[in-house]
């Protein structure tokens, strides 16, 4: 037998995506003396993790850059060789995507966990002496031990020749968020080790440690450690949800959202994070993670609890829907033939990610009613929101001079535009969905005379200077405001 290793040298990941690439340029950056290899079948992602011109990185996050400039070449590689660099880890991380099923049993709400059993199977062929494997997707309380199951199977020696390998399975869930990934892989909240190998759990603590207070360095079971990350993650979601319950009810009562914010928030019991109202949350795992939660619930024979956390994601989508409903009831009932520039397409700033961004279920309910719409996102890229929408953009009114009488009788089109002027010339209304900085700045003056008039702005993200605006004598609609 093997006897297990507790230094870790040699570290393998699996899945090069939003949250592999950026946490193992932080290990590697933070942990000189291990080779971090970040593996993925995804050719030109790798190449991308690869580029030359750092700005071509995958993944867009404030920081990433300078971390992977000094780690990459040293210690930190992104390859394809999957097997080969399973073979030589002492530690691999599974961080595959685990969407929520499209069909089959539990399809809508449970996790796929195809990528991570085939993940599974290849670290139990290829994996050789002993591994520490280590969840980092998040995943369905007890997929542990279909993991461990799957390596067990191939822990029996086909020969005598053949050295036997051995495995430990650990859960080490991932709380970064977009746009500020680098910040929280750097100074974590908590970093959380689920396992019952006490070697192994030390082992992976033992690389935290070289950035992480031990204070802020957590143990538990596998189970709790599964379960936390999909509970964290839904107690975020809660709270949005909540607030935005209550800007609805703000609007109709004469209160503002950000006062009723302040207040709640002042009390500490309660504290003042994850209290902005907004069009909803969007990104890849909230929703996943609750339905996930909600299917589990259910299978494990709880469905008021499963009925609780379902109410979240309904309130997150009635929020989506009154946001659309609303800019066409402002715009005289119909928003046919109308520009409208929309403004930011992520899911929330300083990322380029969309996946589940609020913009696509709006704009796809706007062009449904016939309206136009300039798109800009300081980030996200025509192709991507030609993908999002399943439709592709109408270049043939996406140049600067796009006005009313140039739109003549089109509708249920998108074009992207390069700058908010540009997306505003000859629109009936600008309708902000992401909160970038620059939006915040936007100079009114100069914007308003070049819209169509009566004009208007939605704000769902109460992030213009609402004076500034109503000075130029554009109309406001601004999220949770009830003095509008
Ligand atoms: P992603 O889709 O960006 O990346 C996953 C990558 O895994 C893809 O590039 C894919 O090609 C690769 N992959 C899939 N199967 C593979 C295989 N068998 N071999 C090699 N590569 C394979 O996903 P992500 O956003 O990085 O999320 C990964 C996990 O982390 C998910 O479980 C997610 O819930 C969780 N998570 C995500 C975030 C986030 O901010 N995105 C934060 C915390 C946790
Ligand atoms: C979220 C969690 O914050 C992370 O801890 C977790 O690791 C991650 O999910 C994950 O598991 O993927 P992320 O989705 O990247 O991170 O970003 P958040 O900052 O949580 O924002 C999610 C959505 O909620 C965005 O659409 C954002 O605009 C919205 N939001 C957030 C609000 O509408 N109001 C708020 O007060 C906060």
């Amino acid at each position: 037998m093997t006897k297990p290793l507790t230094k870790i040298r040699n570290i393998c990941c699996i899945g090069a995506g939003y949250v592999g690439g950026p946490t193992m340029a932080v290990i590697a950056d933070r942990c000189p003396f291990i080779k971090v290899t970040v593996v993925d079948l995804n050719e030109k992602r790798i190449a991308a993790w690869n580029s030359k011109d750092l700005s071509q990185l995958p993944v867009y996050e404030p920081g990433l850059d300078a971390v992977v400039k000094r780690a990459r070449g040293r210690n930190l590689h992104f390859s394809t060789e999957v097997d080969l660099t399973i073979s030589q880890a002492d530690m691999v991380f599974i961080s595959v995507n685990t969407p929520t099923k499209t069909k089959g049993l539990g399809s809508g709400q449970a996790s796929d966990l195809r990528w991570v059993e085939a993940c599974a199977r290849q670290v139990a062929n290829s994996a050789e002496g002993h591994t520490i494997v280590v969840e980092k997707s998040t995943l369905p309380v007890r997929t542990a031990e279909t993991v461990q199951s799957i390596l067990q199977a191939s822990q029996e020696p086909k020969d005598e020749q053949t050295k036997q390998k051995t495995f430990v399975v650990l859960s080490n869930p991932e709380f970064l968020a977009e746009g500020t990934a680098i910040s929280d892989l750097e100074s974590p909240d908590r970093v959380l080790i689920g396992g019952e190998d006490s070697e192994a759990i030390e082992a992976l603590a033992g690389i935290y440690k070289e950035w992480v207070p031990a204070e802020k360095i957590l143990r538990t079971n596998l189970w709790s450690s599964e379960l936390s990350k999909l509970t964290a993650n839904a107690f975020l979601a809660q709270r949005i949800s909540s607030i935005n319950s209550v800007a609805s009810l703000c609007e109709v009562t004469g209160a503002d959202v950000k006062e009723v914010a302040k207040a709640i928030g002042a009390d500490s019991r309660i504290g003042t994070k994850f209290l902005n109202a907004g069009p909803g949350f969007g990104g890849s795992c909230f929703k996943k993670d609750i339905l996930n939660l909600v299917y589990l619930c259910r299978h494990f024979g709880l469905p008021e609890v499963a009925d609780y956390w379902q109410k979240v994601v309904t309130l997150n989508t009635w929020q989506q829907d009154r946001i659309a409903r609303l800019v066409v009831k402002k715009l005289f009932g119909t928003v046919t033939s109308k520009k409208i520039a929309l403004l930011g397409f992520a899911f929330k700033a300083d990322t380029n990610d969309t996946r589940e961004a609020p913009a696509i279920r709006i704009a796809k309910d706007l062009l449904e009613e016939g309206a136009c719409l300039a798109i800009y996102d300081p980030k996200v890229d025509a192709k991507q929101i030609e993908t999002d929408l399943t439709l592709p953009p109408n270049y043939v009114l996406a140049d600067k001079s796009s006005s009313p009488k140039e739109i003549n009788n089109a509708e249920g089109i998108w074009w992207p535009s390069q700058n908010v002027k540009e997306a505003a010339l000859g629109a009936d209304a600008i309708l902000i969905l992401t909160e970038w900085d620059e939006f915040q700045y936007l100079n009114w003056k100069e914007i308003a005379p070049l819209m169509r008039q009566p004009a208007w702005v939605f704000d769902t993200r109460s992030v213009v200077n609402a004076n500034a605006v109503k000075s130029t004598g554009l109309r406001l609609w601004r999220v949770g405001d009830g003095a509008q």
